[in-house]
């Protein structure tokens, strides 16, 4: 108090009470900011956030088996390339190993990729990438993803869902959080003759555990 009214004295003709005001008001707004920005750093923790920045499909083709569509079989190269950030400024994240499965119109044909256990420093994005390969493998379709197939054979255009499994866990915290990763990936055959085929980059959904500590 003595230091304003010194100070104020000193100027001459100052408005003290509106001065003190503002420096107060100064001081209040850049502590509730302090706060804000520690609770932000050490008190909330954010799902990690995934794009799949790139994705290359050399192949799909698919037999319907008959009499039932749940004998069919797949033939299919993919390749996919998948960003993970931790968006925390102060907590690494830890992974458990990550099962990787592919399906078209809902029926999985692919579940051999994996991406192995890993810590996840704060503010950094992972890369991977991902091919799986498989030659007549047995798909369970249903009578709908036959004629879906049949539709997007027609244009060479397919959709295709990748999805991660893992349980992760926030440095300095106990809990096992259970992680899904869905990217809808819109893949275009690639034809040899064209070599490139663009790709929109896509955003995942993240699937987290309502749990606390997650
Ligand atoms: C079709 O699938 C069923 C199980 O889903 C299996 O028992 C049967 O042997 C299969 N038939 C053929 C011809 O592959
Ligand atoms: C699948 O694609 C990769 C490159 O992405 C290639 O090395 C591999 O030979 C392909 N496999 C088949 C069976 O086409
Ligand atoms: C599968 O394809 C059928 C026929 O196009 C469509 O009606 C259905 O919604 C698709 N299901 C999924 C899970 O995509
Ligand atoms: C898919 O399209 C390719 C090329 O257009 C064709 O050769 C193939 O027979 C089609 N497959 C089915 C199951 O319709």
């Amino acid at each position: 108090m003595a230091f304003y009214e010194d100070w104020c004295k000193n100027n001459g003709d100052c408005d003290c009470s509106w001065k003190k005001c503002l420096i107060w008001t100064t001081i209040i707004a850049v502590l509730t900011g302090v706060i804000i920005l520690l609770i932000f750093a050490f008190a909330v923790v954010f799902p990690p956030k995934a794009t799949a920045n790139d994705a290359v499909l050399l192949r799909l083709a698919l037999s319907p088996g008959s009499p039932s569509p749940a004998n069919s079989t797949a033939s299919y190269n993919i390749t996919v390339t998948l960003s993970l950030r931790n968006p925390n400024i102060y907590r690494g994240i830890n992974y458990d190993p990550i099962a990787v499965a592919f399906s078209f119109n809902g029926s999985r044909f692919d579940e051999s990729a994996t991406v192995p256990a890993f810590y996840h420093k704060p503010r950094k994005t992972a890369t991977f990438h991902l091919t799986v390969n498989g030659d007549g493998k047995p798909v369970k379709l249903t009578a709908g993803g036959v004629a879906a197939f049949r539709a997007e054979n027609a244009t060479g255009k397919f959709g295709i869902e990748m999805r991660m499994d893992t349980t992760m866990q926030y440095k300095g915290r106990k809990t096992k959080c259970p992680l899904a990763v869905i990217c809808p990936l819109e893949l275009q055959l690639v034809d040899p003759e064209v070599a490139a085929t663009a790709f929109q980059r896509t955003k995942c959904t993240i699937l987290r555990a309502k749990k606390s500590g997650c």
